[in-house]
């Protein structure tokens, strides 16, 4: 079952129930918020702070930064992470092909006049599938006559019971950009461990990551194609003390894995033709 509803702050949501599992969609930013399977408990991480108001993205589930991924490489005072996260993105479609499975499609409605921040023309679509994994595809599409570059990420927030109890798999040996020491490159070989501030771009890596989570007793696995980044963030003590909408302990349950190409990983697409990013979670 889908319906189409406002949560308690106004917000347009839909909401899935499926025999596998249920999920929240903002259309502001077509921002899942929420992804529970049936009988577990939530994947996502929200901060119980976060703010549901127009033009500012949720803190917490899936925020789509695009077309460029934290700050614009020409002009740094434009919005962080691009302004697809805090657009009102319209309903295309919902399918259920099985009891256990729901697809809902939705796009971002090119801007009737006013192309400050990216003066071309696109389709950009999501596709959410939501069953025992909850799969998210985002497809951008140039319909115009030049060639455009992006930059983007699905900026998820997973839960977790400790993060002292938790190391992330799959990017040992892939060097990354660090953000905090102005992106210099380093690379470590062991599995990432979070006891401090951490807000990487490992570079040039398409392979699988997965979350061990000893506290909650499970294994989150993100798998993904069409992106060749892969982002760890956690704020730490200080940042998330400075976020109004982050609650002040949360850095301590939730953790960023964000699938993604960024920085030098940037996509061309050519007039005509279109790029897809996956992300998929079990
Ligand atoms: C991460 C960035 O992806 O997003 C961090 O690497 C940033 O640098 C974080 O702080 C959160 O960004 P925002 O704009 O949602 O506060």
């Amino acid at each position: 079952m889908t319906q189409q509803t406002h949560n308690d702050n106004g917000f347009e949501i839909l909401e899935i129930k499926n025999d596998s599992a249920s999920a929240k969609i903002a259309l502001q930013g077509a921002h899942v918020f929420e992804y529970t399977r049936t009988d577990e408990a939530p994947l996502l991480w929200v901060s119980p702070e976060s703010f549901y108001r127009p033009g500012k993205a949720i803190r917490g589930g899936i925020p789509v930064c695009w077309p460029w991924f934290g700050k614009n490489a020409e002009y740094p005072d434009w919005p962080q992470h691009g302004f697809a996260r805090t657009s009102l993105w319209e309903f295309v479609s919902v399918e259920e092909p099985d009891a256990g499975t729901t697809v809902v499609i939705l796009k971002l409605p090119e801007p009737e006049s006013g192309r400050a921040f990216f003066p071309y023309r696109y389709g950009l679509t999501l596709t959410v599938t939501v069953s025992d994994s909850l799969s998210v595809a985002l497809t951008t599409k140039n319909i115009g006559d030049k060639p455009f570059v992006i930059t983007e990420a699905l900026h998820t927030y997973f839960s977790v019971g400790s993060i002292d109890a938790v190391t992330v798999h799959g990017l040992e040996s892939v060097t990354y950009a660090d953000n905090l020491e102005s992106f210099k490159h380093k690379s470590g070989d062991a599995p990432i461990v979070i006891d401090r501030e951490v807000d990487r771009v490992y570079l040039d890596t398409e392979h699988a990551c997965s979350i061990d989570d000893v506290a909650l007793n499970r294994k989150i696995v993100v798998e993904k194609s069409g992106s060749r980044s892969t982002v760890v963030w956690n704020p730490w003590i200080d940042k998330a003390a400075g976020m109004a909408d982050f609650s002040d302990d949360g850095y301590k349950t939730m953790v960023c894995i964000e699938t993604a190409n960024a920085l030098e990983d940037f996509v061309t697409v050519p007039p005509g033709e279109s790029h897809t990013m996956t992300q998929s979670i079990q």
